[in-house]
């Protein structure tokens, strides 16, 4: 019954009645959630309360208008170690308007009809309990469901990304010439929506779309993927299905429809020769945009089965041959002024004979 209080310890009431007959039945109605104790006498129930904890008093109304010490009974219970905050309910035979005032204007809760039917007594009390307790712990309590919501929401943000960061690294495995070109892509585009403006959110957005942009990757057969040397025409087209297949991969997670833009138009180019579907300039969703340009300049700056990565300036005047052709010029000015930038060449994969280099320089 009382399943909120029952949390951290048994309850215990007191009851201040006018008669035996009263007490045995409230005390029977609670006998097996909570400690009951009953009295006739004020004076011992002012006793019991002075050393004892009391998280409810029912109060016999006809005892109301008591005076203790010349002062009102319970202005006089309130004054007791365990009273201070503790809700009172009132039980009588019969109830009219002027009574509830009084009772009210007392400070007591609520009220108990006689006779006594356990199912409405024990209902009664549990609601008045029920919002004691949330009123009284109200504040630690939202404290503790948002510090709670807060922790889960963490761990599903740890999880989303340490799941996407992994089917990245899936992609990534499938071709042996390109590893770890997903997360370098997803770096250089986050970098270049900084760059542009874009807030926090659509920066975090982007990461998420370079990370999975080529997932379509999975469903090429890999004897095309790691082919040495240049592909046929047939399997080149078999390589651009990889938009059109992660499109569909990622196309029903309603939660993120970004990831499927990402994947879909990451290869349309600015001037419309791009696949799969030959968008043109700003038909071609922005995120792509800025994928396409960093999807590019990763390409250019890794190791393939072909050639070894391009020297810096060949990839700068790559970049620049492709500004409102292949790429949207706003988004290739910001990857030229980054290349400018990076005056020791270190946006690039970095192989264990590029790092020697690099430190040898
Ligand atoms: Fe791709």
């Amino acid at each position: 019954m009382t399943d909120i209080l029952c949390v951290s310890h048994i309850p215990a009431f007191a009851i201040l009645g006018d008669n035996e007959r009263d007490l045995r039945q409230l005390q029977s109605i609670f006998l097996s959630e909570a400690t009951v104790v009953g009295f006739t006498k004020t004076s011992e129930l002012l006793d019991w309360l002075g050393d004892n904890d009391c998280d409810l008093l029912l109060l016999d109304f006809c005892r109301i208008n008591e005076q203790v010490e010349d002062q009102p009974l319970l202005k006089c219970v309130r004054q007791t170690r365990s009273m201070a905050r503790t809700p009172v309910i009132i039980f009588t035979e019969g109830i009219d308007a002027s009574m509830e005032q009084r009772f009210l204007r007392c400070g007591a809760k609520d009220y108990i009809l006689k006779p006594f039917y356990p199912d409405v007594v024990r209902r009664r009390v549990n609601h008045i309990l029920r919002y004691e307790y949330l009123h009284n712990h109200v504040t630690q309590e939202v404290s503790y469901q948002v510090a709670l919501a807060e922790k889960r929401l963490a761990a599903s943000r740890r999880l989303f990304q340490e799941m996407v960061l992994a089917l990245a690294k899936t992609i990534d495995a499938k071709d042996r010439y390109t590893s770890g070109h997903s997360e370098r892509v997803a770096d250089y585009a986050r970098t270049i929506a900084e760059k542009a403006g874009e807030p926090q959110e659509i920066q975090d957005e982007i990461y998420y779309i370079g990370l999975v942009h080529d997932i379509g990757k999975i469903g090429i057969p890999k004897n095309i993927i790691n082919k040495p040397g240049r592909l046929t025409d047939d399997e080149y087209t078999v390589i651009q299905s990889h938009t059109v297949i992660g499109a569909s991969i990622l196309q029903n997670i309603d939660e993120v429809p970004w990831f499927a833009i990402g994947a879909h138009y990451h290869h349309e180019r600015y001037d419309g020769q791009g696949y799969p579907q030959g968008l043109k300039g700003e038909e071609i969703p922005k995120l792509a945009r800025i994928i396409a340009v960093a999807d590019a300049y990763d390409a250019m700056t890794s190791t393939r089965s072909y050639r070894s990565a391009l020297p810096q300036q060949t990839v700068r005047a790559e970049i620049l041959k492709g500004r409102g052709q292949q790429f949207d010029p706003y988004y290739a000015d910001i990857m030229l002024s980054m290349i400018d930038e990076d005056v020791h060449y270190r946006l690039r994969e970095h192989t264990p004979i590029l790092l020697t280099s690099h430190h040898s320089a």
